[in-house]
């Protein structure tokens, strides 16, 4: 079969965010609320993610939601009695950072994952609201820094390529069972066209140490491929699986992009973040830095 060039037509417009999972490496904080409403300084996670989504020029927010819906809805939903209260009591500013969680141009849709099925599984749910578009996936517990955002950089990529695009980054050889591993043959320094994808292998398996953050452009292909496949690792229906079946359609590509990433889904990974992001809050940072000098270190 050959594989087709990559001329993908339309807009990055959705982007998917699967917070169905069950966040086991976060208890006992996730027992009763999804890992993505963990607040990182004072914003929680998810509210990360969907503000790199609208600097990338997406608009419409699929959520792909478990058990704990509630928080998810209730942070993207107007909360009128709390802005009222601010309104009355001249908070202005306040008033603004409550608003500006939704702009008005950004629509908010929720569907449901009824059963914890692995990744693959959760993009698949969406299928139905994404239709035939390049979509955006986000994978909020991974929290990105950089400028232009992750996101935004990878819309370039796509709209140069017109073809689906992954995150990734140079990991340890000892890290290599914690991802989906890519390999392929150079573009240029930033770019690998993938000829292979292989989730979580043993680093004495590992095809290269390029792994894929929580980061993903695809076409509209991947949901006929992800629903071919059977259960992959840990028994769970994979999008790496759905990927490795793409690139023998289509070109994918792995895109090393500029920033950094910080693994929120584990307990160490969500502390640097703290840290470090506290360290340059605008009107946090000074004070906080005086009091990390304060500390026996
Ligand atoms: P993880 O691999 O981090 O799994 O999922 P998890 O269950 O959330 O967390 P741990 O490993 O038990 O601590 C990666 C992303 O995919 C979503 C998760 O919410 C997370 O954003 N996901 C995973 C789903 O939405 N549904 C699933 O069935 C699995």
């Amino acid at each position: 079969m050959s594989i087709k060039a990559a001329n993908h037509p339309g807009v990055v417009s959705k982007a998917i965010f699967p917070v169905a999972g069950l966040g086991t490496r976060f208890l006992p904080a996730t027992k009763a609320q999804p890992k993505e409403m963990l607040p990182v300084v004072d914003k929680p996670l998810i509210q990360y993610a969907v503000e790199e989504a609208y600097a990338a020029g997406v608009r419409e927010m699929i959520f792909v939601t478990g058990r704990h819906k509630r928080p998810i809805e209730d942070h993207f939903d107007m909360t009128f009695e709390l802005e009222v209260a601010l309104e009355q009591a001249g908070k202005e500013e306040l008033l603004e950072v409550v608003r500006s969680v939704k702009p008005d141009d950004m629509e908010c849709v929720y569907v449901r994952q009824a059963q914890a099925l692995g990744l693959g599984h959760a993009v698949l749910c969406a299928q139905r609201l994404v239709g035939n578009e390049p979509f955006a996936v986000l994978l909020a517990d991974d929290l990105m820094v950089g400028q232009p955002p992750v996101l935004q950089q990878m819309v370039e990529q796509f709209n140069d390529w017109r073809a689906s695009i992954l995150a990734v980054q140079e990991v340890p050889a000892e890290h290599t069972r914690r991802y989906g591993i890519v390999a392929g043959n150079p573009v240029n320094d930033k770019l690998l066209d993938v000829t292979r994808i292989v989730e979580k292998p043993a680093p004495e398996a590992a095809p290269s140490r390029l792994a894929v953050a929580g980061r993903y452009i695809l076409t509209p292909g991947i949901f006929r491929e992800i629903a071919n496949q059977p259960r992959g690792v840990g028994g769970e229906i994979q999008l790496t699986d759905g990927i490795a079946g793409l690139l023998r359609r289509e070109k994918v590509f792995a895109y090393r992009y500029d920033g950094k990433r910080y693994d929120c889904g584990s307990k160490e990974g969500f502390l640097q973040a703290n840290v470090e992001l506290a360290m340059a809050h605008p009107q946090l940072g000074e004070g906080f830095r005086e009091f990390l000098r304060t500390l026996e270190l």
